[in-house]
């Protein structure tokens, strides 16, 4: 039987992390202690959970701002909140960026896993009441022609430093459970939106571009292929295995929502159109076709039925709905994208955590 009840968060200050944190607190029954554990890379923002700060902070949510690869720290921190479970979301995630400069995902993402693995490793042993889950992606299958789909089944195909990283680390954490038995659950998700996305991913950028009249830039062609899953949903997805999910599996998580770049592109210009008033047009004309990436994986999609048939779960956010509310969202919180794009949280954070 799972304790559940001292979660370790690792990287709770960025996009799915904080979504997670936001959900846990706010949509569920959960009556323990949440402990976010993040490095404050350029992706993480404690301003995120501001109002989980107020709300909790200090009694049932605490966070540290540490490295998952410091193991001295990692041991500390378990030892210091008696940790029984890990989500594991810390990671660098853009691919984009692991194809500028890869160390830093094998750093993180490889080495820093192996070091969380590592620690529960020395201070779970022989324990069947914890669990280590790893959020991961569905990029480690690699790329699917049309009519394809990925399964847990399907074999890793990682063609990115960024998916071999995480397909690296997914190895990592089931040869933990083969070798030492620490026990794990798995996931590997779709492309996620919503709130708190750092601006440098299709979604949100394409957002802010709208709103500043600035160049959509399409790579390549635009018929490269992603599902897309609204992030409270994910959340729900990870809650649902911790909580039911059998130890020593994988889960698919997925939005069922697969669509063309610039199918996406041209409803985001559609939907800011009717929000302004604006014709169509006026956001269509800002899409510029701009150089592929190199080894720009062409087709994702999901097969989830897993997960909905052993779990229940299933998507509670259609795409038109997400995109609506993800609209809304970053309409609203221009600050917060002030923020997160001129540096303005470091200060933030300095102020609210320089003395911790
Ligand atoms: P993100 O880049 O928004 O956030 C990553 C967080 O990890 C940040 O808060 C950062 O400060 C923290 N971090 C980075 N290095 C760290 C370190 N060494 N020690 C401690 N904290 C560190 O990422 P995200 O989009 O929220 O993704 C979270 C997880 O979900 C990742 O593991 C990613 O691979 C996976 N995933 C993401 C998507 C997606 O669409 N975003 C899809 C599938 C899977
Ligand atoms: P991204 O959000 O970076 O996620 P991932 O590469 O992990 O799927 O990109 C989603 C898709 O959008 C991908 O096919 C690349 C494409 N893309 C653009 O066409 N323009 C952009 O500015 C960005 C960031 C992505």
């Amino acid at each position: 039987m799972r304790r559940l009840n001292n979660i370790a968060v690792t990287g709770g200050a960025g996009f799915i992390g904080s979504n997670f944190i936001h959900y846990i607190f706010e949509s569920t029954n959960f009556k323990g202690n949440i402990i976010n554990v993040d490095k404050l890379t350029y992706a993480g923002n404690p301003e995120n959970l501001a109002s989980i700060e107020s709300a909790f902070g200090g009694t049932r949510y605490f966070f540290e701002n540490s490295d998952i690869g410091n193991f001295n720290e990692m041991s500390a921190l378990f030892k210091k909140y008696d940790i029984d479970t890990m989500v594991h979301f810390a990671a660098e995630s853009h691919v984009d960026r692991s194809i500028h400069g890869p160390a830093e995902f094998i750093t993180t993402n490889i080495v820093g896993t192996f070091n969380l693995l590592e620690v529960a490793r020395n201070l779970w042993p022989g324990r069947e009441d914890v669990l280590f889950h790893h959020v991961s992606t569905d990029e480690v299958y690699g790329s699917l022609a049309e009519g394809q789909y990925f399964f847990e089944t399907s074999p890793y195909d990682p063609q990115s430093p960024y998916s071999a990283s995480k397909a690296a680390s997914d190895h990592l954490v089931k040869a933990y459970k083969n070798t030492y038995g620490i026990p794990f659950t798995l996931s590997n998700c779709s492309n996620n939106y919503g709130p708190y996305q750092f601006p440098e991913k299709l979604i949100p950028l394409m957002l802010l571009n709208l709103m500043n009249d600035k160049p959509l830039p399409v790579y390549g062609d635009g018929r490269n292929v992603r599902d897309w899953l609204y992030v409270l949903d994910h959340a729900e997805a990870i809650w649902f295995i911790l909580n039911k999910g059998r130890t020593g599996e994988s889960y698919n998580i997925g939005g069922e929502n697969d669509e063309e770049n610039l199918a996406i592109v041209n409803l985001l210009c559609q939907k800011m159109a009717e929000k302004t008033g604006q014709p169509v047009s006026h956001y269509t004309s800002l899409i510029t076709f701009v150089k592929d990436r190199p080894g720009h994986d062409r087709r994702y999609a999901i097969n989830c039925d897993k997960i909905k048939k052993e779990l229940g779960w299933k998507q509670q956010v259609t795409l038109s709905r997400g995109l609506d509310l993800t609209i809304e969202w970053y309409s609203s919180n221009r600050d917060w994208v002030d923020h997160v794009t001129s540096g303005e949280y470091r200060h933030w954070m300095d102020r609210n955590y320089g003395n911790r």
